[in-house]
This record gives structure tokens, C-alpha cells and sequence, in this order.
């Protein structure tokens, strides 16, 4: 047996994945209904998943191949990035999902004690990228009261700050947002750009819910030489587990490939080759598949913002896009985590706390891995519950 002290700081001092806590709470709980992960209730195109059983045989499913993705599937991926996202000078690298590449991009982009600036409430694993990493320096902006959108003010004061610390180096955003499901929309987008680009600074924005949109909102990319992007196969194509996504980043900075192969090299070598099939495949069904199974989550989202209103309207934000919604808990449970492990002992139904996200407080609802007849159970439980803590409080 070694000690505690043997293990490395950037890892212990990491904060423990909010995902395992709650796999944690829910271990051995009987018929809970699920309302926490950021997954879709549907699996990849039909046509795709026959096309990949063909393959498995094949010697070069099982082969290296090369660091930054099959040149088929590259290949399409540039088109699609130009018809669909307006990216026209933008080289990709495939990796093993959008996780995986903003820890490319972090290792490629930042050095240890660095600073970033992410927004509140932000994406609890780019938050762990950046600590484990060797990244202490995180600097997490506020949104606005209202619309929760990201405060440029703010970030054009921290930008231009000249005092003994550097200026950040990377600046990042998810649009639209996880855990809020907030849109960032493209005046805003560009105005945090801008003064990225004055400041010399990166802005790595991650477009893994590119296709989830409502209400008539269109989603949008912005490119520019120090613009890097993030995308997934993961919710869109109901790839999950297949672990695939891609890095549209900037062709005409010296060295940038380069040094993202290196990184590359060394995680994954390479994305999982029947994966990246699979994503090609999935890709040549088009993207209306996706789009009319998103279409069928507004009823599921519409489900969950009535479940919320116990809370009250003010208490609930975002859901404009992505798969999410979030809510304040009343001003006395601010230990959310105890909250949410209320909810499964005594209702059945689970979400995540908002301190994952820097929203201490405050639940994440995802509204997207259950079908709109087990969603409408789990909204009547999380419905029930509230109900319960407002008038009543954590009875046990
Ligand atoms: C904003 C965001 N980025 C990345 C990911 C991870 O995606 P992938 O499965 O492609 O690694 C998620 C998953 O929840 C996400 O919400």
C-alpha cells in the first residue's frame, strides 16, 4: 500500500466526476427513473448500424489508422462543415469524442499555470480538463441574472486587466450550453470573439448540441484564426458509446496540426476505426434524421418545465437548445447534492446537483435520454417531489 502523497496533485486535486458520484447514489436503488445523464433515448441510424456489421471482418477495421482520422470520413466532414456550419478554412481532427478533444485542445493550448475563463454554470468535465491538466488559474465568468448568457462586460474587463497576472490564454463557451441549455446568440458570440482576438487569446467553442434547437432558433459557427471548434457524433447520432467527435480547427496557424498530432499520438493514437465508420455512415443518412428525433424533445422538455414549476417561473432557465434545463432550488437548500439524493431515496427520480456546474443551489434536468412515455413518469415523480420540498420540506 503506497499513500496518498504518492499520487499526483493534478489528479487528487481534480474534483471527482459528477457522473460516478451519482452512478454512486443510485447503485442498488430499485425502478429510478432517470432525468441526470446528458444522453439521447435513440440509437444510431438503422442503415449505419447495418453497414458497420458488414465490416467487423474486415483486417482494417482492426488496424492503426491514421492519427487524425479516416480521410473518408475527413472528407466528409469537410463538406458537411460548409454546407451545414459555414466553416470554410477549417481543418479537422477526429477524435475519440468531444471530451477527448478538449483535452487535445487544452494540452495543445494552454501550458500548466496558464489562466482560462469559462462562464457560470459551466461544463463540469471542461472544468476538469483544465485542473487536471495543471491549469489552477480557472477563472469563471457570470452570466446574466436573466438570460444566464455569458457577461462580455465582464470578460472585456478581464481581458484587458494589466496587473502582475498574464492575460488568458484560452476563453470557452458551449453553445447551447450544458447544463443550461442556454443559446449563445451570434452578436454576443461575436462581440466575446472579438475581444478574444484583441486580447490574443483562443476561444474553443463546443458545438456538441449543434442539432438541438428550438423554437425557431438557428445554431451557427464562428471562424477565425484563433477560433478553434469542438463537435460530437455522441447525442446527435445517438453514438454515445461509439466515442467519436471532431476538431474543426484553424488551417492557417503555423504549427497547430503539428502539435495536435503529438497530443493525439499519445491518447487515442487514433478514434475507434469501426466508430469513425459508423460516424460516416451515419453522416450519409443526413442530418433530417436528426433533426425530426429532436423535433419529438420539445414535448419531453415542455414535460420537465412543468415538473419544475413548483419552483416558480424565475427559478427556471435555459432549454432554448441542448438537452437541458435549470432550476434554483429555494434559498435553503443549498446543498443541492443532498437535495438530489433525496429525490432518489424518497421519489425515484434523479437529476444533477448544480455544484457539479459552479451553480451551487441549483439542478441540471436533461430532458433527453427518456422517451416521451417514461419521461412523462419521471416528470410526474420530480414533479411530486418538488411539491413535497416547497410545502413540506426533505421528509424522509
Ligand atoms: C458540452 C459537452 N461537450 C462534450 C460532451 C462529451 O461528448 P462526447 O461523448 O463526444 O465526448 C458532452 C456530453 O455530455 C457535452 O455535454
Amino acid at each position: 500500500m503506497g499513500n496518498y502523497r504518492m499520487l499526483a496533485r493534478r489528479c487528487v486535486e481534480t474534483e471527482m466526476p459528477v457522473m460516478v458520484k451519482i452512478q454512486e447514489l443510485m447503485r442498488g436503488a430499485e425502478n429510478l427513473m432517470s432525468l441526470a445523464q446528458g444522453v439521447v433515448y435513440w440509437q444510431p441510424p438503422k442503415q449505419a448500424l447495418e453497414k458497420v456489421k458488414e465490416i467487423v471482418w474486415d483486417p482494417l477495421t482492426s488496424r492503426y489508422g491514421n492519427d487524425e482520422g479516416l480521410p473518408e470520413l475527413r472528407q466528409a466532414l469537410t463538406e458537411k462543415l460548409q454546407q451545414e456550419n459555414n466553416l470554410t478554412k477549417s481543418s479537422i481532427m477526429v477524435t475519440a469524442g468531444a471530451n477527448q478533444a478538449f483535452v487535445n485542445l487544452v494540452l495543445t493550448l494552454c501550458d500548466p499555470g496558464d489562466s482560462v475563463v469559462m462562464f457560470a454554470p459551466y461544463y463540469f468535465n471542461a472544468y476538469m480538463s483544465f485542473q487536471m491538466t495543471g491549469i489552477t488559474d480557472i477563472i469563471v465568468g457570470p452570466g446574466d441574472s436573466k438570460t444566464l448568457q455569458p457577461d462580455a462586460d465582464w470578460l472585456e474587463k478581464i481581458l484587458s486587466e494589466k496587473g502582475d497576472k498574464p492575460v488568458p490564454k484560452l476563453v470557452t463557451v458551449v453553445n447551447p450550453g450544458n447544463p443550461s441549455g442556454v443559446f449563445v446568440p451570434k452578436p454576443l458570440l461575436q462581440r466575446i470573439s472579438d475581444l478574444c482576438k484583441k486580447a490574443d487569446a483562443w476561444l474553443v467553442v463546443d458545438n456538441t448540441y449543434e442539432y438541438f434547437m428550438y423554437d425557431g432558433l438557428e445554431h451557427f459557427c464562428l471562424e477565425d484564426n484563433h477560433i478553434v471548434n469542438i463537435f460530437s457524433f455522441s447525442k446527435a447520432h445517438g453514438m454515445m458509446g461509439w466515442r467519436v467527435g471532431y476538431i474543426a480547427y484553424p488551417t492557417e496557424v503555423d504549427g497547430l496540426a503539428e502539435q495536435l498530432l503529438k497530443v493525439q499520438d499519445n491518447i487515442p493514437i487514433c478514434a475507434s476505426i469501426i466508430g469513425q465508420r459508423l460516424a460516416l455512415y451515419s453522416l450519409e443518412v443526413g442530418p433530417e434524421w436528426i433533426r425530426e428525433r429532436v423535433k419529438d424533445l420539445v414535448k419531453n422538455r415542455e414535460l420537465v418545465r412543468e415538473a419544475l414549476s413548483p419552483l416558480g417561473d424565475d427559478a427556471v432557465k435555459g432549454g432554448e437548445g441542448a438537452i437541458y434545463l435549470w432550476a434554483k432550488l429555494p434559498d435553503k437548500y443549498s446543498d443541492d447534492f443532498e437535495v438530489v439524493r433525496w429525490l432518489v431515496n424518497r421519489h425515484g427520480v434523479v437529476v444533477i446537483p448544480g455544484s457539479a456546474s459552479g451553480g451551487r443551489g441549483h439542478i441540471r434536468i436533461s430532458f433527453g435520454g427518456l422517451t416521451q412515455a417514461d419521461c412523462e413518469i419521471a416528470a410526474q415523480r420530480l414533479q411530486k417531489g418538488l411539491k413535497e420540498l416547497i410545502e413540506v420540506g426533505m421528509v424522509q
